[in-house]
């Protein structure tokens, strides 16, 4: 038997009274399900399925299955068990789910333990009336499911609920930045016929040498991000100036140099792109200190800058410009491992140059 009622509901409340809504979902699916077979261990097994916008339900979390469940994915209109914010109970779901899947998923399914699976207790996540989850409580013993059981999922259904509603909202929101953003950036690029589609290449070059060199998922965001808005300042700069062909003058060279200055002035009102700042400012800054504008010196440069720089500098060199012709990758990648030391950061250097040879026909061809 479980723990006696009182001392499991407040286990239970323990464990979600300190939801953190920096969590990922993952993160969070996790804790609903150890806190669920904690608190009722009969439940030996678990899973968590999120509905993502290809109406695709995949696990977010699971608990007594082998990690090949992670592949395991069932579309809305495929999927046969239904759910609701009270729970419903499922036998032998393994069953169910073949007949509905026409054993398109069996191997996965046999691989990743559901057979097992005797009994299912489901309830649903729900985002403004629409399901938007699933969380499984599931065990490979024939067990009888109490009231009181099903009293707990429907709590764990209504805090899973305004948890993820949270973090919808905070994606809306984000998308909702972006787009004003991208509009940005947009504008900016169709200024300079030679540089449309930079800002996100270089955001996808940065974001695949970060990954390489193991960037946790926020640092990742912030590269990217960063990279979109990175030569946002360039707005300030005049179209004849930009578009020129021959040598600038003093003046005018002071000006573009002035970018990522006007870059940062630009973005200071926006409280959401302060973590993004210094690579706005800093991307011109120079492993050497001979950079601009605050002519910052190796470790001195923020990490992020450091990447950000690199992939800057080489879709500069794989793209026509108003003065030159494209290089090719080959010379493009000579040129940074010649100037690594010297404008780059050798050790992201080394890691960048395999990363780029590998990614640039994908990024440069989409
Ligand atoms: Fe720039
Ligand atoms: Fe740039």
């Amino acid at each position: 038997m479980g723990l006696i009622t009182e001392a499991r509901t407040e286990k239970l409340m323990q464990n979600f009274s300190a939801i953190d809504f920096r969590m990922s979902i993952e993160d969070f699916s996790v804790r609903v399900l150890n806190t669920l077979t904690g608190v009722i261990p009969e439940f030996n097994k678990g899973r968590v399925m999120i509905k993502s916008e290809d109406k695709i339900y995949r696990c977010a979390a699971w608990k007594g299955f082998s990690d090949d469940i992670r592949n395991f994915q069932i579309s809305e209109d495929e999927d046969p068990i239904s759910a609701d914010d009270t729970p419903k109970i499922y036998r032998n779901i393994y069953n169910i789910y073949r007949k509905a899947l026409h054993g398109s998923m069996e191997d996965i399914m046999i691989k990743s333990g559901l057979p097992e699976v005797k009994v299912s207790v489901v309830v649903g996540i729900f985002f403004e009336g629409k399901i938007v989850g699933k969380v499984f409580l599931e065990s490979a013993m024939d067990i009888d499911i109490s009231k009181y059981d099903l009293y707990l999922l429907k709590f764990v259904s209504k805090v899973s609920s305004l948890f993820i509603g949270m973090k919808f909202f905070q994606e809306r929101e984000r998308r909702y930045h972006k787009d004003i953003i991208m509009a940005m950036v947009k504008a900016l690029e169709a200024r300079d016929t030679y540089t449309v589609g930079h800002s996100e290449r270089v955001a996808l070059y940065s974001v695949h040498i970060a990954k390489e060199l193991g960037l946790d998922i926020k640092d990742v965001d912030k590269i990217y991000w960063g990279s979109i808005v990175h030569d946002i300042g360039k707005l300030s700069i005049p179209e004849h100036i930009l578009m020129k062909p021959s040598k600038l003058s003093p003046v005018e060279y002071e000006l573009v140099k002035n970018h990522p200055v006007a870059g940062e002035a630009m973005i200071k009102d926006f409280p959401w792109l302060d973590r993004i700042r210094p690579i706005v400012r800093n991307h011109h800054e120079r492993w050497d200190g001979k950079g601009y504008p605050d002519g910052l010196k190796g470790e001195q440069i923020p990490f992020e800058v450091r990447i950000v720089t690199i992939a800057d500098a080489f879709d500069a060199m794989t793209s026509d410009r108003v003065y030159r012709k494209s290089y090719s990758l080959e010379h493009a990648l000579s040129e940074i491992i010649r100037l690594s030391g010297k404008q780059f950061d050798p050790e992201i250097a080394k890691v960048a140059v395999d990363v780029l040879n590998r990614v640039f026909p994908v990024i440069r061809n989409s």
